[in-house]
């Protein structure tokens, strides 16, 4: 396989870090290479931001927040709707700059990427309304009442994984609730994140959204420590949420934390049939490499169909086409770096080198033919009896499922609930009653009975235990996380 010039119309060019309204290269001169994921090839030359830069962003953003928190809320939300109509129009462009960039799949991934970005630019920008407070009955000679304040400026760090849509979860609320924005894009996928930022500052006054290229520990880490930054939203591994937990204690700032996951799934018995097949594949996320927070990557199957079910699954799941992410037959991408890969490669050979664990179908990948030019790894899976070993308690962040026998439904919830995790969950069956039962027994902040689909602007999506802090994808995560509610307390007596 090879990817020329003719396979990749239409990509984003990226013009430098926005900063002020305007695109600017970093104050020390020094770039870093992005690189496509399926060849090995860089793509672009991006500034290399540091400490310095975050400060001439956060000097752009201080002076546009005074103006920008007394917008009436409603017309912050009209820019924000604009903004969605303008993205929904480059959303082709947008989704292909994704692929070449993530490595995930134009048809199966990154076009839903494109269309879920503008969809969440709707959803906020339609919210905006909803930034109102109440009033509190203190007597008859008082009047009290609630203000929802914006927090200031908000310090962004985003992941790779869904560049665009990850960043728009920040993006959206925070500026529809009056705050303003200084964002850290991935250093693995910046362009999505640029063209967003290209598309957004045609629309709002400059410094309002500041979009910096960089690496965590240079620009990552002077976002977290800077003390006019109020308010820090992160969404990556959970090693970094505790450096930016941290960091925001020594000056008390709050955070929202969106981590890693090792997610369950739940098979009983009466669903041993292909619909659940099929939702384990979408639930595992295999079609984007596995790349998810949510990833069901822990498959608890009832011993009474374990062989049967995976006969099922292995048949379904090699019957993906692993292969170009801009190719529209592909159903599969590559994993998004070396680092990543060979990290994915060491948990496979891992498994191989286990004497009880029994491979299932995949395995390392091909050392050679077109599939070794690009970071391409295989689906495999698994099975062990143990819900102990490193397979299947760390954040592979790949396409390796581990499968577990169960026979007692206690004992498969305790061994669900058994993670420092407790993002996702996935249950299995026609019975309902048992299904909702499970649900609520599992320690996850998103459980899903017989589907395995992705997040949708409305529902209020975040972890429990390490999995995170605060909510995204809703009205209160709007309000939870970007807004801080003051109280106005009135005598009417003078
Ligand atoms: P990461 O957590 O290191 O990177 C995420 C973002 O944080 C990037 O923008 C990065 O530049 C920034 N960052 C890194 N170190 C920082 C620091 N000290 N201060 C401030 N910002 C910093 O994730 P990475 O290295 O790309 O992937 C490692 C693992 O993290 C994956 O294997 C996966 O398990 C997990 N992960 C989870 C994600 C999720 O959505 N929950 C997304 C990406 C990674
Ligand atoms: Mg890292």
């Amino acid at each position: 396989m090879s990817i020329t010039a003719e396979k990749t119309p239409a990509t984003y060019q990226p013009k430098g870090m926005l900063v002020g309204g305007k695109w600017v290269d970093s104050a020390s001169g020094t770039r870093f290479a992005v690189e496509n994921p399926a060849n090995r090839k860089p793509i672009a030359d991006m500034p290399r931001a540091a400490a310095a830069d975050v400060d001439a962003a956060v000097a752009a953003a201080e002076k546009a927040f005074p103006a920008w928190k007394s917008v009436v809320p409603r017309e912050r939300g009209k820019l924000l709707l604009e903004i969605a109509e303008a993205i929904q129009a480059r959303s082709e462009e947008l989704a292909r700059t994704i692929a070449l960039e993530t490595g995930n799949a134009l048809r199966t991934q990154a076009r839903g990427e494109a269309n879920m970005t503008a969809d969440i630019f709707r959803y906020f920008g339609g919210l905006a309304s909803e930034l109102k407070g109440e009033t509190v009955p203190l007597g008859e000679h008082v009047l009290s009442y609630t203000r929802r304040e914006p927090i200031g400026i908000v310090g962004a760090i985003i992941p790779w994984n869904a560049p665009v849509m990850l960043g728009a979860l920040k993006i959206a609320p925070a500026l529809c609730a009056g705050n303003v924005m200084v964002l850290k894009a991935a250093e693995d996928a910046p362009l999505g994140v640029l063209m967003m930022a290209d598309i957004c500052q045609q629309f709002l006054p400059p410094g309002v959204l500041n979009v910096l290229t960089g690496y965590g520990a240079d620009a990552g880490a002077a976002i977290a420590n800077h003390p006019k930054i109020r308010k820090l939203s992160f969404t990556g591994s959970t090693e970094v949420g505790k450096v930016i937990m941290r960091a925001a204690a020594e000056r008390i700032v709050p955070v929202s934390l969106e981590l890693g996951g090792k997610s369950p799934s739940l098979v009983y018995p009466d669903a041993d049939e292909d619909w659940a097949v099929d939702g384990i594949i979408a639930a595992m996320r295999f079609t984007r490499q596995s790349q998810s927070c949510t990833a069901g990557s822990r498959l608890f199957l009832h011993e009474d169909i374990f062989d049967s079910f995976l006969k099922k699954l292995e048949k379904k799941t090699t019957g993906l086409k692993i292969g170009d992410p801009l190719d529209e037959a592909t159903d599969i991408g590559t994993i998004i770096n070396n680092k990543q890969f060979t990290k994915v490669c060491k948990y496979v050979q891992d498994g191989l080198d286990r004497s009880d664990a029994q491979l299932v179908f995949g395995g390392l990948p091909p050392k050679t033919g077109p599939l070794s030019e690009g970071y391409f790894a295989i689906p495999t899976v698994f099975a062990d009896r143990s819900n102990d070993w490193r397979l299947a308690r760390e954040e592979i962040f790949g396409p390796v499922l581990v499968a577990i026998r169960w026979s007692d439904e206690a004992e498969a919830i305790r061994m669900a609930n058994d993670s420092h995790y407790g993002l996702a969950a996935y249950i299995w069956t026609h019975d309902i009653g048992k299904g909702l039962r499970a649900a609520h027994a599992i320690e996850s902040g998103w459980v899903q009975v017989n589907q395995g689909g992705g997040q949708t602007p409305g529902m209020s999506y975040g972890g429990y235990k390490q999995s995170g802090i605060g909510r995204e994808f809703s009205l209160e995560g709007m309000l939870d996380s970007f807004t801080q509610r003051k109280s106005v307390t009135v005598n009417l007596a003078v």
